[in-house]
């Protein structure tokens, strides 16, 4: 179709998980548990989904196109101006705004290979060169990354914890990192779940390291429990908000995303009681990995990726964990076809994740 630009005819579009209607319809099953796409197992935030519920009547105006309320208490909470703060539809809305507003005919992009993919498909869309860099053991590769910056570099995009790998870089590597990289590019520090690896010593809050060009990139959907309500948020350097505000779309996030966002910033005891059960549920499985010698990936984040010795062994699990009416990630999307990603449930959920793992090992 000539209409269509070959980057756009060439372009994978995101494939998410399963949903569990899906599952359900296809194998019959009355128990489906997903643990697929790292969402909060324990729902929405209680105080974000009273807030929505009193505010309902609201909706049939449009939302305040800039966000006022929620930048106002974004920045109250992170101690910022609210000049330095900007909202969307998730973190990829804001993500998708940072593409438009900053990228030329002729920029390059360098991102991490296996990294997060809906960045990999909105640089793929961008239609600029990408240069894609290899994990180093399941780890950005940060040093190589930094090889590659060209006078055309213009974005470079970092996730930390990364997704699907679950690992992290520490303060000191990304001091280092940022010595490295002229100021003329832009770093997008994506920090979905920056909840979850706040209590790692060495964990780069980027909050306490400001640059000026780097865009903090950090989510609701995550530890909040707001994933389909889609809001996100972005902290960086006035110049470059300001710009931002001009090219994101004007009722984005909704008005109840807005609502919801809000209300959860002040739920600090389900923020609490997620990231806590969270750690707990990481190392019961952890602590079952070892003893019957499944190989992982350590995790920063609300989710665990197991290693198998090949794509056939590890589509195989996936698989047969769906037939006990468990959905997970098998990653041969992200490039990672010996890996399948496991998100942390609750308790009840990661016992019977336990329980089907040992019937499918005794199976074989
Ligand atoms: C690293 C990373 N960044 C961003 C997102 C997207 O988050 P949001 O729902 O806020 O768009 C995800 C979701 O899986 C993610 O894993």
């Amino acid at each position: 179709m000539p209409l269509v630009p070959k980057h756009i005819q060439e372009l994978q579009s995101y494939k998410p998980g399963q949903n569990i209607a899906e599952v359900q319809r296809e194998l019959g099953l009355d128990r489906i548990i997903k643990l697929a796409s790292n969402e909060n197992p324990f729902g929405p935030s209680p105080l974000a989904l009273e807030a929505v519920k009193q505010n309902l009547k609201e909706n049939f105006r449009y939302p305040d196109a800039a966000a006022i309320l929620l930048r106002e208490k974004l920045a109250e909470k992170f101690d910022l101006s609210i000049s330095n703060v900007t909202v969307g539809a998730g973190s990829e809305g804001v993500m998708s705004a940072i593409m438009r507003t900053f990228l030329r005919q002729g920029d390059e992009i360098i991102g991490a290979e296996s990294s997060f993919i809906g960045f990999r498909v909105l640089a793929n869309a961008s239609g600029n060169r990408i240069n894609w860099v290899p994990l180093k053991n399941y780890r950005h590769d940060l040093e190589a990354m930094t090889k590659c910056i060209n006078d055309y570099t213009k974005l470079i995009y970092l996730a930390n914890p990364d997704n699907p790998t679950g690992t992290y870089f520490t303060i000191d590597e990304l001091d280092e990192f940022m010595n490295r990289v002229p100021e003329r590019v832009l770093i997008i520090l994506d920090e979905a779940y920056f909840e979850y690896a706040l209590q790692l010593d060495d964990y780069p809050d980027s909050m306490h390291y400001r640059y000026d060009n780097v865009i903090t990139l950090r989510s609701f959907s995550k530890a909040h429990g707001l994933a389909g309500f889609r809001a996100g948020y972005g902290f960086a350097h006035d110049a470059l908000i300001e710009n931002l505000l001009k090219v994101k779309l004007p009722f984005e996030p909704s008005w109840p995303a807005q609502i919801a966002a809000m209300a959860a910033l002040d739920d600090t005891a389900f923020i609490e009681k997620t990231v806590r059960s969270c750690k707990d549920g990481k190392k019961n499985m952890e602590m079952v990995f070892k003893e019957i010698e499944l190989d992982y990936i350590p995790s920063a984040a609300n989710f665990l990726t197991l290693v198998f010795n090949n794509e056939e062994e590890a589509g195989s699990f996936s698989d047969s964990m769906l037939h006990k009416g468990i959905i997970l990630r098998h990653l041969a999307g992200w490039g990672l076809p010996d890996c399948v990603r496991i998100t942390i449930g609750q308790k009840s959920e990661n016992e019977y994740l336990i329980y089907c793992l040992s019937e499918i090992l005794s199976e074989a």
